[in-house]
């Protein structure tokens, strides 16, 4: 037990059960003698932890075996990039607007071809998930890209785009592994682990194979390349090593909780008690439309900016850290992702239920 909750957006709160584990190991992994961060990646040791992984996280999310897991570096961010660089064969694409990172993603498209917004809520602040039915996409669109999770908003799709047979590209980032997901409604499925799955450093992109080739925009580098890493099966240069193991442990903790059905339950509970006070709430209200609300990143405010950096400060003098909002929305914006445990959000809502009775009753 720690005598704080993190309710960080990224990177953010561990399962303590792995991070007691990978200390005990910190210094001798399975009688090496070494710690996993001294093992050269070339190793048997490393390729068993590697290849575990994988298997594991196949299991895990029910990946079809006509899809890659690929272990990349460069953050999400260079992924903006990636997708346009190895799918746009037509340069043409369509993005869904849902939030900041959406937005950076499709800025980023803008650079290598023609793109069109499919659907946007931007008009609202991003407060709330378009209607993605009869989506508006190009007739010879690559791709039609989303964000799942909107981090910055708190936000989710509640249920899969129709993207009229185009090939579906998933940013799930600040969602990795908190629910089931249908990984072959997606052409690709990729995220930073540094919210739900490890230290920050790694992506993990889940492609299907038929994507992955050498037909890509001609001066792609070699390592920007998706079929470089496949066909090394991630290994074309030394990839975060530690941060795979993380992840190995980490798959393996919820695997151990009951897989990622249940790891729903557990989440649906938490984000329940904190939406339902929100609710309730004279002095608090929820910044996203009701319909869209994640589990993962809530976010709301109080009724001045100066409660709201009042709130932040006296929440950070009784142990919850990192609750404030971020710059584009403000107010506040609790994440809790998988290892946040219940006890944390019902510290938060017991501690904000007594900042609103001393605000109403004007102390
Ligand atoms: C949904 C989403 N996509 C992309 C990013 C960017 O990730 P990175 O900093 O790894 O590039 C973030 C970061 O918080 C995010 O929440």
């Amino acid at each position: 037990m720690r005598d704080i909750y993190n309710f960080s957006a990224g990177p953010a709160v561990l399962p303590e059960p792995v991070l007691q584990e990978a200390a005990d190991e910190m210094m001798d992994y399975k009688g090496s003698g070494m710690s996993v961060m001294e093992i050269s990646h070339r190793s048997s040791l490393f390729q068993s932890i590697i290849d575990e992984t994988e298997y594991d996280l196949r299991a895990l999310m029910n990946i079809p075996d006509d899809y890659e897991v690929l272990f990349l570096q460069g953050g999400t961010s260079l992924q903006f990039a990636m997708i346009p660089m190895n799918f746009m064969r037509n340069k043409k694409a369509d993005y869904i607007l849902t939030g900041y990172w959406a937005k950076k993603a499709y800025e980023e498209a803008k650079l290598y071809g023609k793109i069109n917004v499919a659907a946007s809520s931007e008009g609202d602040n991003f407060s709330y998930i378009p209607d993605c039915r009869d989506l508006d996409i190009l007739p010879d669109s690559d791709y039609v890209y989303m964000c799942e999770n909107n981090t910055i908003y708190g936000t989710k799709f509640k249920t899969c785009p129709d993207s009229k047979g185009k090939v579906l590209v998933n940013d799930v980032s600040s969602c990795f592994l908190s629910e089931p997901m249908n990984v072959s409604d997606y052409g690709m499925v990729f995220g930073g682990i540094q919210k739900n799955l490890g230290p920050a450093g790694l992506v993990i992109a889940i492609i299907r194979k038929d994507l992955i080739t050498e037909n890509v925009l001609p001066w792609t580098p070699t390592m920007l390349r998706y079929k470089t890493h496949a066909d090394k099966r991630s290994l074309y240069n030394t990839p975060p090593t530690y941060n795979i193991y993380i992840v190995g442990k980490v798959i393996k903790w919820i695997q151990a909780l009951g897989g990622l059905e249940k790891m729903k339950e557990i989440n649906e509970k938490k984000a329940y008690v904190l939406y339902d006070y929100l609710d309730k709430s004279k002095l608090f209200e929820g910044l996203a439309r009701g319909d869209s609300r994640s589990l993962m990143n809530v976010t709301f405010r109080a009724k001045s900016n100066e409660m709201n950096a009042e709130f932040i400060k006296a929440a950070g003098q009784n142990g919850i850290v990192s609750i404030g909002g971020h710059r584009a929305i403000g107010g506040m914006w609790a994440s809790l992702y998988n290892a946040m445990p219940i006890e944390g959000v019902k510290y938060l809502v017991d501690f904000m239920g007594d900042f609103e009775e001393k605000k109403l009753s004007g102390y």
